[in-house]
């Protein structure tokens, strides 16, 4: 078994040194947390889930033509991808009202929005993930205006996509945010959809019911953390077999 360099641990994934150049291994914990780290738990098996649910999400929009850091998924917690300079910016699609935005306004959640609404936060965990403006993204230089109107046109096709396809399974699509890196190919520089896509980062509604299948159940205390996630999955036909049965720990690459 080799051992392999850890790159950078974050409060859900960890990123390892991948087996070739320009690539890097992710890790996905069972760890959870809410309100900048002030709130901490388990949920038993999302690594599992959420790795195979990034996997299947990113592969769609692949297909579709957006560029991301997917590779593949290696097993049950780990997929490679390709090593990207991570932009510092979180960009939040809101398509309905909930979380931070009704708190911020006064809206009730659950108030459709007249349009998708487009926020970016400067991605610090000292200053509390603040929201920024696109004056401060491009006046301290953390994306050239060209990066941001790239991140924006592929987060509405991102945002147009998944809203189709969770409401094909009976899922609204509430909000969800996104992250996105450089990638570096013969002296070109693209921007790719990056980080993970899972119930971690979107809010997923049911559609009759409005039950809530997303980390909101952790965040709120509302129970059956685990059963929503696996639902999640379920419902995009990815239910790995016999459940998220775990795997200790990360192992050699192939
Ligand atoms: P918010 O309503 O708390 O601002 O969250 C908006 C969306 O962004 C929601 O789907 C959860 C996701 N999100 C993250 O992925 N990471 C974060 O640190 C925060 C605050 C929100």
């Amino acid at each position: 078994m080799t051992r392999r360099r850890r790159i950078y641990e974050g409060k859900a994934k960890v990123l390892f040194e991948g087996p070739e150049p320009g690539t890097l291994v992710q890790y996905f914990k069972d760890d959870a947390t809410a309100f900048n780290n002030q709130k901490k738990g388990i949920i038993t098996g999302k690594g599992v889930l959420n790795n195979r649910i990034s996997e299947y999400l990113m592969s769609r929009l692949s297909e579709i033509g957006v560029p991301t850091h997917f590779v593949r998924r290696l097993n049950m917690r780990e997929q490679l991808v390709r090593e990207v300079e991570i932009i510092p910016i979180e960009l939040v699609v809101r398509n309905t009202a909930a979380g931070s935005l009704s708190k911020r306004f006064g809206i009730p959640e659950g108030t459709p929005l007249p349009r998708s609404i487009i926020e970016y936060y400067y991605k610090s965990d000292e200053l509390n993930n603040p929201m920024v403006t696109e004056e401060h993204i491009t006046a301290f230089g953390w994306a050239a205006p060209q990066d941001l109107d790239d991140m924006v046109a592929l987060s509405l096709r991102v945002n147009d996509y998944l809203s189709g396809l969770f409401l094909g399974i009976g899922l609204r699509l509430v909000d969800f945010k996104l992250e996105f890196g450089r990638l570096w190919e013969n002296e070109e520089m693209r921007i790719v959809l990056a980080d993970e896509i899972s119930p971690d980062n979107c809010r997923l509604w049911d559609i009759k019911t409005n039950e809530k299948l997303d980390k909101d159940r952790f965040r709120q205390d509302l129970g059956k953390v685990e059963e929503a996630y696996q639902e999640v999955a379920r419902r995009l036909g990815i239910l790995p077999e016999g459940g998220p049965v775990d795997v200790k720990g990360p192992k050699t690459v192939q």
